[in-house]
């Protein structure tokens, strides 16, 4: 027999579906419809008034984040073009790119800013994507984002959120702690809910995550 001859898979008509790394077929996640619409509904103050709030994505592994997000800035793209918006989509796994200063990198690298061989300063490559947020509204989702989230030097996720016309998509499958907050919190800020985004902002050591937590909770 030849060395490399395929042979057909008498039982899977298409085993690539199967392999752990594939997109969902079509690329359309399935049974996902009521979270993606909620999520896109949420994306489309981005298109009225250039930012919407700020989403994080928690799920145990293989519950399918990365397939859903990506789907989801595929659609937001495809409607950008179609109404002619300026508003753009990044997606960049920070579990991959492990620091804040690659991670910035690749973020501009994916919005086609022109960068040099040489490598830039962490402040040039801030200033690069600043211009870029004149020009148009950034969604911008960092996948595995525990892999920089704590990263003391350089916060790049701080900055980000501070940066106008910018909005985050943050996923993991580690930061429990952050959301699986008591249902009951959720509808009113009780002192029991203080006390836990307390003990997580501390774990974080910094109190701006706490603000934010609380704000989203409200
Ligand atoms: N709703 C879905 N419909 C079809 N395929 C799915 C769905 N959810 C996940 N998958 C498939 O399952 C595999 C794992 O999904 P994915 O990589 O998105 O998980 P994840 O939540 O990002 O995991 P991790 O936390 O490990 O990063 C992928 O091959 C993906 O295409
Ligand atoms: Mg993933």
């Amino acid at each position: 027999m030849p060395m490399f001859e395929y042979i057909k898979s008498s039982i899977l008509l298409d085993p690539t579906i199967l392999d752990s790394q594939s997109d969902p077929p079509d690329g359309v996640p399935l049974c996902r419809q009521e979270d993606l619409t909620f999520m896109a509904s949420n994306i489309s103050d981005i298109f009225a008034m250039g930012r919407a709030r700020n989403m994080f994505v928690w799920g145990l592994p293989g519950t399918g984040k990365t397939a859903c997000i990506q789907y989801l800035l595929k659609e937001t793209e495809s409607h950008s073009k179609r109404i002619n918006s300026p508003v753009s989509t990044v997606y960049v796994n920070a579990g991959r790119t492990r620091s804040p200063y690659s991670t910035l990198l690749q973020i501009l690298k994916q919005l086609n800013v022109p960068l040099p061989d040489v490598g830039w300063q962490f402040f040039r490559l801030k200033q690069a994507i600043e211009s870029t947020l004149k020009e148009k509204p950034l969604l911008i989702a960092v996948d595995e984002v525990e892999g920089i989230l704590y990263k003391e030097k350089e916060p790049l996720i701080y900055y980000l959120n501070r940066q106008p016309k910018t909005t985050l998509i943050l996923i993991s499958n580690k930061l429990s702690q952050a959301t699986q907050l008591p249902e009951r919190c959720l509808s009113t800020i009780s002192d029991e809910l203080i006390s836990i985004v307390a003990k997580a902002t501390s774990d974080t050591n910094d109190i701006r995550f706490g603000i934010s937590m609380l704000l989203t909770a409200a």
